[in-house]
């Protein structure tokens, strides 16, 4: 039987949103019908807070360090916790020890990968929120998804973080025999300026075969945030919902066959 279709967001610049971007679109999946299983890899567990779950990054081990340390002695119900939209393997602040401490092994960064095969079962998509950096735990990542989506600010500075992630993701390509694609890039936080409006053009440009999706800044994906869910479970009504549906339902479409004839 073929697993669940997995992907991370991803980008080493900080404050891009890849948190904001990984709760709704798992928000958007769920709306889809969909089992998601949510993993905060984040050692600062931004997304373990924004999901409600901030008691989880205090608990006693195990936690998601020692599962990656030990992807094969698990036990699901230490990991995974409940939500109402989705369940979530939460970041932990132990976390913050997991580049020393996976980085001596040598497989050290397929830790994720084993992992989730012992943890999806049930599941129809798994979401990996990534950390601000390039490292064992971003490359975890890659490794286990191969499915990128990418959030960048509309921003000029978002050249260059594209390109440094794009030249580190074909080098781990190479070093794993690995193939790891972008599925959609988001610009995140568009404002009505003139360098957001000639960075979607060179989104568009650079990126050609690449789907674009457009979020603008929207006060209301905060508050979100702040009521530990996605824009999908709060009752105001936002309008980047659409989006995130479409980019969910794109996600599903490219890999849901995929995985069927994995
Ligand atoms: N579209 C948006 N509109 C308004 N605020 C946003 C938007 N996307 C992200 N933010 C805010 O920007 C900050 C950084 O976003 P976050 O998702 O945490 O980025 P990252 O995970 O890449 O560090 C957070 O305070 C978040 O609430
Ligand atoms: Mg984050």
């Amino acid at each position: 039987m073929a697993g669940p279709a997995r992907l991370c967001v991803t980008n080493q610049k900080g404050g891009v949103g890849k948190t904001t971007v990984a709760i709704n679109l798992a928000g958007a999946l769920n709306e889809l019908d969909r089992e998601v299983l949510f993993v905060d890899l984040d050692p600062q567990g931004n997304a373990t807070e924004g999901l409600g779950l901030l008691e989880a990054y205090d608990a006693e081990p195990p936690t998601l360090l020692d599962a990656l340390v030990e992807p094969t002695d698990v036990s699901r119900s230490e990991l995974v916790y409940d939500h109402e939209e989705m369940d979530v393997v939460p970041s932990n602040v132990d976390m913050n020890a997991a580049e020393a401490t996976l980085a001596p092994e040598d497989d050290g960064a397929t830790r994720l990968d084993t992992l989730l095969t012992e943890l999806e079962t049930g599941y129809d998509v798994v979401v990996v929120d990534c950390p601000p950096n390039l490292g064992q735990v971003t490359d975890n990542a890659l490794i286990a998804t191969e499915n990128l989506v990418i959030p960048a600010l509309a921003e000029s500075t978002s050249k260059r973080s594209l390109e440094l992630l794009f030249d580190y993701v074909g080098a781990l390509e190479m070093d794993y025999d690995a193939e790891i694609e972008p599925r959609a890039l988001v610009a995140n936080r568009i404002e009505t300026t003139r360098e957001a409006d000639e960075m979607l053009e060179w989104f568009d440009e650079a990126l050609p075969d690449v789907p674009l999706y457009r979020i603008r800044k929207r006060v209301a994906l905060q508050r979100a945030f702040a009521e530990g869910t996605s824009a999908f479970a709060v009752e105001e009504e936002i309008d980047m919902c659409e989006r995130f549906l479409e980019l969910a339902d794109q996600l599903v479409e490219t890999l849901e066959p995929m995985e069927v004839n994995a």
